[in-house]
């Protein structure tokens, strides 16, 4: 098993990025969540490792949310199934060693302050749990006011009282006081737009060191997102570890070294990140998309290049995941490249991808038995659209490549 040397808050902000997106048009939510959480959280003078617990879990506090249509809800005020996404978000970081230490936050960020009180926790836990509940929802406010109000200056009086009305119900006094002092200045409202607020976090980014991680915590880490991405359609359901088995078998079958296949893995679990964008109703409609939808869906392996590129030590990953729509014959996309321009990883991937959609069942289909599969693949090699030596080493393990390819 290989290691990876890999900044662990790069990643996070990374793939926090591919979470900002579910928002369509309500983008980089969580960063302003952790911004306004971490100023007031350094004005309370809180120590370098609980800012750093608490600035993690508020860039992923909504995890927990996939479906486009479910965010649109988190921009009320007040919503009644709020506490779904909380537990959802919370389990799955549970299933991730590194990331473990922040499932609490997450689960309880949205609980009010005069119930959080009664609960056995650490009171660190309790404050930086209410400290994102309150950052969550001074930024949901700023969304609902942007609409009347071009400058975000002019609510500001509106927002603080908003807060100020639940101190001690809602929020712990000690944060709304903290916020209080921190909101009474301009630059704490303008650093909200969005150049600032991106700005700020890639220098939280950028001070953090390189961690050496083993090939299984690395994979752990990208899975919590690989499941966010399958989890916002049915029908995609482990999808992308169904791709990212059967693309570190094929690697194998080609004779690649062990830490290649590690990375196709990785590319398999990543392929389809910038999925996140694409509004629910396109993956499960059961008719033709229409040019535009069409146009929408195909953005998604250049936002997946994009999410991931400036992840260090996972740029070839983040190349073989983007190209996974790319053909021989260059009819793929968004790059158009053709053979001799695509590398075997991509090409890979490309294939486990199709095979993996093509056992699964669709809104316009059933799933596919391996002969069917098979004929599809070859179809496909042979109209020079997907790699011929790639398809033959398929046609020559089809039923261990079936097996690798369905969620386990
Ligand atoms: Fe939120
Ligand atoms: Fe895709
Ligand atoms: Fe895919």
């Amino acid at each position: 098993m290989s290691t990876f040397r890999i900044s662990l808050h790069q990643a996070i902000y990374s793939l926090s990025d591919a979470l900002d997106l579910v928002g369509v048009t309500h983008i980089h939510h969580g960063k302003r969540v952790a911004y306004i959480a971490a100023e007031c959280a350094k004005q309370g003078g809180w120590s370098p490792d609980r800012l750093n617990a608490l600035f993690q879990a508020a860039i992923l506090h909504d995890c927990g949310v996939s479906k486009t249509q479910i965010h649109a809800r988190l921009a009320q005020f007040e919503w009644e199934n709020e506490a779904e996404h909380c537990g959802r978000g919370a389990e799955l970081l549970e299933g991730c060693d590194l990331l473990r230490p922040l499932a609490e936050l997450v689960l309880r960020h949205h609980t009010h302050w005069d119930v959080l009180q009664g609960l056995k926790l650490p009171q660190t836990v309790k404050l930086a749990a209410n400290c994102i509940y309150m950052a969550d929802r001074i930024d949901i406010s700023c969304l609902t006011v942007r609409g009347s109000e071009a400058n975000l200056l002019l609510s500001k009086d509106h927002i603080r009282n908003l807060i100020v009305d639940r101190r001690g119900t809602w929020f712990a006094p000690e944060l709304v006081d903290l916020f209080m002092e921190v909101s009474q200045s301009e630059a704490f409202w303008f650093a909200l737009e969005n150049e600032h607020v991106s700005g700020y976090v890639a220098k939280w980014m950028s001070e953090s060191e390189a961690l050496d991680i083993d090939f299984r915590e690395l994979r752990n880490l990208v899975q919590v997102f690989s499941r966010i991405v399958d989890a916002k359609s049915t029908f995609t359901r482990e999808h992308s570890d169904g791709v990212a088995c059967l693309a570190h078998y094929l690697g194998e079958l080609m004779g690649l070294p062990e830490r290649t296949c590690e990375m196709l893995e990785l590319a398999g679990l990543l392929h389809d990140l910038g999925k996140l964008r694409v509004p629910d109703e396109l993956l499960e409609k059961n008719a033709k998309l229409t040019a535009e939808e069409y146009a929408d869906v195909k953005r998604h392996s250049f936002d997946t290049f994009s999410i991931l590129k400036n992840i260090h030590g996972l740029e070839e990953v983040a190349l073989w995941a983007g190209q996974h729509h790319e053909r021989v014959d260059g009819s793929g996309y968004p790059y158009q490249r053709r053979q001799g321009q695509i590398s075997l990883e991509s090409r890979i991937v490309a294939v486990a991808d199709v095979f993996q959609a093509l056992a699964q069942t669709r809104p316009y289909r059933g799933p596919l038995e391996p002969p069917a599969i098979l004929a599809i693949l070859k179809d496909e090699a042979a109209r020079g659209r997907l790699d011929d030596n790639v398809v033959a080493k398929i046609e020559a393990h089809l039923m261990e490549c079936y097996r690798a390819s369905l969620p386990k």
